[in-house]
């Protein structure tokens, strides 16, 4: 029995065809599954073997099956089987998308004007170009009523759009890499996971200095409105990050709190220290801040000087 659809040429193409669907749903970074895992390569190997144990049973099944058939079915079959009917399909296919006359048709389509012995074929243009010739005026109609007669978006609203969503990209990034904060950059935490975390490190390295309540000791006073180095996140933040002035005490806690935990407890100060009643507090030193993210009481008295800074900069009055 002549086989006309060898069986290695369907294992072949159903065999790159589930790699690469494969390779489509599963993530595997940079480099190909195939490549990354050695799973995937155990699944392929299986799944070469299947196919081939497939195509050897159906084969099988064909064989057993054209023996039962009468002599007369079987010369049928084996006609129908010959035809080759994918290939002349898809050659014909290729003819009429072509649309050029057969050599042994020329005579046809030939002109009449004859230049020292060269002649011109009138050949159509090929069916292929004129089709997609027809679809680029479909679509360029298409394309001049959306955009140009019913307005639709145009070129700056589309990069509008994109600034838009890399803009929420990067906040959502943000969130998720809060160490990436720094003076500038940082905002008020008010996440309780965030201000427990500030207490905790409070208590574990400041308490030493500034008291539980933050009332003062070697340090200053954290819970009245006057600030040495400026008020508000950024400076506070600035302050702890960069530490206070030569001599006082107060060393940069950059080399060993991470930014995240500067603005935790940054944030703690700030929140639950600040504006509360200290037990034994410490006189006021510095200034009453009045910058952005000053707490509103903190409304600046008659006659009392009132820093009109940044809240990125830092005052050095001594
Ligand atoms: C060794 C003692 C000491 C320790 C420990 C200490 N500080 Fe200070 N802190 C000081 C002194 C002294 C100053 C005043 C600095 C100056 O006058 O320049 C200060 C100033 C500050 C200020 C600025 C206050 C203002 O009025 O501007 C903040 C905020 C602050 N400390 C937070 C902290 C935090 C948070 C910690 C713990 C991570 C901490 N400090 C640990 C001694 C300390």
């Amino acid at each position: 029995m002549k086989n006309t659809n060898p069986w290695w040429l369907w294992v072949t193409g159903a065999f790159f065809g589930i790699l690469g669907l494969m390779e489509l749903f599963v993530d595997s970074g940079e480099k190909p599954a195939i490549v990354e895992y050695p799973m995937a390569q155990l699944f392929m190997l299986f799944t070469l073997l299947l196919l081939i144990a497939i195509a050897l049973i159906v084969q099988s099944i064909e064989n057993v099956m054209f023996q039962t058939l009468s002599e007369e079915a079987k010369a049928r079959y084996l006609e129908s089987k010959s035809k080759k009917w994918e290939w002349t399909w898809a050659r014909k296919t290729y003819a009429r998308l072509m649309g050029a006359k057969p050599i042994e048709a020329e005579g046809e389509i030939i002109l009449d004007h004859n230049y020292d012995g060269i002649r011109e074929l009138d050949n159509k243009l090929p069916p292929w170009w004129v089709y997609m010739f027809y679809a680029s005026i479909v679509f360029g109609l298409v394309y001049m009523l959306r955009f140009h007669v019913f307005g639709g978006y145009d070129q700056d609203l589309e990069y509008e759009r994109n600034v838009a969503a890399a803009q929420l990209e990067i906040e959502e990034y943000k969130k998720n890499a809060k160490d990436l904060v720094d003076a500038n950059t940082v905002e008020l935490l008010t996440d309780a996971a965030d201000i427990k975390a500030g207490e905790e490190l409070f208590t574990i390295n400041c308490v030493v200095c500034h008291m539980a309540d933050g009332g003062g000791g070697i340090g200053p006073n954290l819970t009245d409105d006057y600030w040495i180095l400026g008020g508000g996140i950024k400076n506070v933040f600035h302050t702890i990050s960069e530490g206070g002035r030569d001599g006082k005490g107060m060393i940069a806690w950059k080399q060993n709190l991470k930014p995240l935990e500067m603005a935790q407890v940054s944030s703690y100060i700030l929140t639950e220290i600040h504006g509360k009643t200290a037990a034994n507090p410490k006189a006021a030193e510095g200034e009453i801040w009045s910058g952005p993210s000053a707490p509103e009481k903190s409304a600046p008295e008659e006659g009392v000087p009132v820093q009109e800074t940044d809240t990125t900069s830092v005052v050095m009055n001594q």
